[in-house]
C-alpha cells in the first residue's frame, strides 16, 4: 500500500499551534488505504489493547475526519470515502433476512486482501457485538454527502446516476410505509452511536435529528428529474410534520413540565392533549424542576406510548440546533441549559453522552446489567471528547462562541497528555475511560474540526442548515 502524505494536497492554513501539528499527524496515521488510494480513517489505533472491530472505518466516525479534510482541502479522500461506501451499499430487493436491506449502509468496512487482491469487506451488524443494525450510516452518509458538495461543488459526482440512485435508495428505506404512524423514524435498539442496549429502541432523538439533516441534504442533493419526483415530493412532504412533531413533543423546560405534570390521562380521540398518554408517575419532576434552569430546555431522548425518556442527550440534542431541527428559541434554550448546568454536562472534559447515567435498576433493566455501561461510564453518563466539535458548532451557530472555546480549553489541558481517549467516566469526567482506547480517531478529528470551526465560523456551511420557518 502508498501512502502520499496529507500535507501534499492540503490548501495553505493559518499558522497551527504544535498541539494541532501533533493531532493533524496522528489524523494522518489513521487513513486506511485501499488499493493505493485513501478512503478512510481507522476508528482507534491502541497499540495495547486488541483491536476488536477498530481497526476498520466506522461510516459515523469517519464524518468527523471527514469534515477536517474537507476544511483543509483533502477532498479526495472523502470523494474515495464516498464512492467506495456507495458500492457497499445493497442495490436489489430482496427478502433473505439475513442480507442486509437495499440502501442500507454498513456500520463500517475494512481492507482483506487475498493472494495480492485487495476487497473492502463491510460489517452491516451482522458481526458487530450484539448485531445491533447501524440507521444512523445511511444518514451521515447523505450528510456528509452534501457537505463534500458544499466545500467542492462537485457536480459531476452528484450528479452521476449512481450516487442518484444511491440518494434514493436512502430516501425509500427511510421513508416506506411502516407500521407506525408517527412521521419519525422508528428503529431498533443500538442503531445509532450508543451501539448497545441504553433504553433507546422507538424513536431516539439521535436517529430522528440525523433523519431530519439527511432528508435536507436529499433535498438540495436531489436533481428535479422524472425519475427523481416522487422522492423529492416524499421529502418535502416528510420535513414539516416531523419538525412540528419534534418542536412539539419533544421539548422539555419549565414550562412543559408543568403540562405535562397536570395531564389528564385516557384520553381518546382527536382532541386529547396527552396525546402519548403520558403518566405523571414516570417523570422524574421534582429532580427535573431543580435542574432545569428557568431559560433553558432540552429535546427528550425518545418518545412513544406512556414515555417520554427525559434524559439528555448530547449528539440529538446539538445535532437538532445545528440540523434547524429545533426551533431558533429552543436552540437558544439548549445552549442556556448546556451553560447553566455546565459541571453536569461539561464538567471536566466536554461532553457528557448522555445525562444523567441510569443507576440501580435502572441501568439493570434498561442496558441488560450491561458493565461497560455501567453508571457514569462509556455511553451512560461517559464523556466524549469527539462532541467537542458538535457543541462548539452549535455554539457559533446560536451566537454563543464563548462557550464552545470554553469547552475547547477545558479538553486541551488533556487530551494529548491522555493520548487522545475514546472516552472519560464520572460524574465530571475526570477519569480516562475504563475500557476507553487511545489515539481514538474521532477524538484527535474532534479537537481538529472544533478548532476550525471557531477559527473559521464560515466552515460551519459545511454541517448547518437554515430554519425553514415551518412553526
Ligand atoms: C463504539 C461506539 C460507536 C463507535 C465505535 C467505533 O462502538 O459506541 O459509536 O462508532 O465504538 O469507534
Amino acid at each position: 500500500m502508498s501512502k502520499a502524505t496529507l500535507d501534499q494536497q492540503a490548501a495553505p492554513q493559518v499558522a497551527k499551534s504544535a498541539l494541532e501539528k501533533q493531532a493533524w499527524e496522528a489524523l494522518e496515521q489513521s487513513i486506511i488505504y485501499y488499493q493505493d488510494r485513501p478512503v478512510g480513517t481507522v476508528a482507534a489505533r491502541d497499540p495495547e489493547l486488541t483491536a476488536l472491530n477498530y481497526d476498520q472505518c466506522f461510516i459515523r466516525d469517519f464524518v468527523s475526519s471527514a469534515l477536517v479534510f474537507l476544511i483543509r482541502g483533502r477532498t479526495d479522500i472523502v470523494r474515495n470515502f464516498l464512492e467506495e461506501t456507495l458500492k457497499l451499499q445493497p442495490k436489489k430487493r430482496q427478502f433473505d433476512c439475513s442480507k442486509p436491506g437495499r440502501g442500507l449502509m454498513p456500520a463500517s468496512f475494512k481492507v482483506e486482501s487475498s493472494h495480492g487482491h485487495e476487497r473492502l469487506k463491510a460489517d452491516f451488524g451482522e458481526h458487530a457485538i450484539a448485531r445491533v443494525a447501524p440507521v444512523d450510516s445511511c444518514l451521515w452518509w447523505l450528510i456528509l454527502l452534501r457537505a463534500y458538495f458544499k466545500a467542492t461543488h462537485d457536480e459531476e459526482l452528484i450528479n452521476r446516476d449512481d450516487f442518484q440512485q444511491g440518494i434514493r435508495l436512502i430516501v425509500e428505506l427511510c421513508l416506506v410505509a411502516r407500521f407506525d404512524m408517527y412521521p419519525t423514524l422508528l428503529v431498533p435498539d443500538g442503531a445509532c452511536m450508543i451501539d448497545r442496549r441504553m433504553g433507546l429502541y422507538g424513536h431516539p432523538l439521535e436517529i430522528q435529528s440525523l433523519f431530519y439533516a439527511a432528508l435536507r441534504s436529499a433535498q438540495e442533493l436531489l436533481l428535479p428529474t422524472k425519475h427523481n419526483r416522487y422522492f423529492v415530493d416524499a421529502v418535502n412532504s416528510r420535513l414539516e410534520p416531523v419538525t412540528k412533531h419534534i418542536r412539539e413533543n419533544y421539548w422539555l423546560d419549565t414550562h412543559r413540565l408543568n403540562v405535562i405534570y397536570r395531564y389528564k390521562v385516557e384520553e381518546y380521540g382527536e382532541q386529547a392533549l396527552n396525546q402519548f398518554n403520558i403518566y405523571s408517575d414516570s417523570i422524574p419532576f421534582y429532580q427535573l424542576t431543580e435542574w432545569l434552569p428557568p431559560e433553558g430546555g432540552y429535546l427528550a431522548g425518545n418518545l412513544g406510548p406512556s414515555q417520554i425518556d427525559c434524559r439528555f442527550f448530547a449528539v440529538g440534542n446539538l445535532m437538532a440546533v445545528l440540523s434547524s431541527l429545533s426551533s431558533k428559541e429552543q436552540s437558544q434554550g439548549i445552549l442556556q441549559l448546556i451553560e447553566s448546568r455546565w459541571e453536569d454536562l461539561v464538567g471536566d472534559m466536554p461532553m457528557k453522552l448522555c445525562y444523567p447515567a441510569l443507576e440501580d435498576q435502572g441501568w439493570k433493566i434498561l442496558t441488560g446489567c450491561d458493565p461497560k455501561n455501567r453508571p457514569w461510564s462509556y455511553h451512560n453518563g461517559g464523556s466524549w471528547p469527539v462532541l467537542l466539535w458538535m457543541l462548539a458548532a452549535a455554539a457559533q451557530k446560536t451566537g454563543r462562541p464563548e462557550i464552545g472555546k470554553q469547552a475547547l480549553k477545558i479538553a486541551e489541558r488533556r487530551l494529548v497528555e491522555d493520548e487522545w481517549p475514546e472516552y472519560y467516566d464520572g460524574k465530571n469526567g475526570r477519569l480516562v475511560g475504563k475500557e476507553a482506547r487511545r489515539y481514538q480517531t474521532w477524538t484527535i478529528a474532534g479537537y481538529l474540526l472544533a478548532k476550525e470551526l471557531i477559527q473559521k465560523p464560515s466552515n460551519l456551511s459545511l454541517i448547518c442548515f437554515e430554519d425553514l420557518g415551518i412553526i
